[in-house]
């Protein structure tokens, strides 16, 4: 069985409480919730992990070079835009690795138009709120697991 690891970073715990307008009123539980349902439905584990740390996140991503994890699908929140830290750990891996954001970075502030991420990742998703997240795992298991493609 196929094993992802799901990233989620700072300040993404107040998902809920913070910015409704941008980020819309699901917690992290229950965003968490619904990708474990798409986990049982595709048939693949998961494993979900937040931190407001940012060597806490790397070295998260260091343990997925030796722990089995398949895929990765990551929201490093603000980290994106300038955590050459995560984007190196993130270099490290040789899996598909897939970005993700509730909102769609490329129509708010110019900081949030660059993702230092981007050149690591396989592509990204942006703007579907909780969506994104599911989204995004269907597109790693796309990546990891491709038997199942539609072409
Ligand atoms: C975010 C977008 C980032 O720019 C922001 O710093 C976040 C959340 C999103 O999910 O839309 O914390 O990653």
């Amino acid at each position: 069985m196929h094993e992802y690891l799901i990233l989620h970073g700072v300040n993404l715990n107040m998902f809920g409480r913070r910015d409704p307008a941008q980020y819309g009123t699901s917690t992290l539980a229950e965003i968490d919730a619904a990708l474990r349902a798409l986990a049982v439905e595709l048939g693949v584990r998961l494993d979900i992990f937040q931190t407001n740390h940012e060597g806490r996140m790397v070295e998260r991503i260091h343990q997925a070079l030796d722990d089995g994890t398949r895929g990765i699908v990551i929201n490093a929140g603000a980290w994106t835009h300038y955590s050459y830290a995560i984007m190196d750990a993130l270099g490290m891996l040789s899996i598909p690795v897939v970005e993700v954001h509730m909102s769609n970075v490329h129509a708010r502030e110019p900081f949030r138009h660059e993702s230092v991420l981007a050149r690591v990742s396989a592509g990204s998703i942006a703007g579907f709120g909780p969506h994104s997240y599911l989204l995004g795992l269907r597109a790693v298991h796309a990546l990891a697991a491709p038997d199942g493609s539609p072409c």
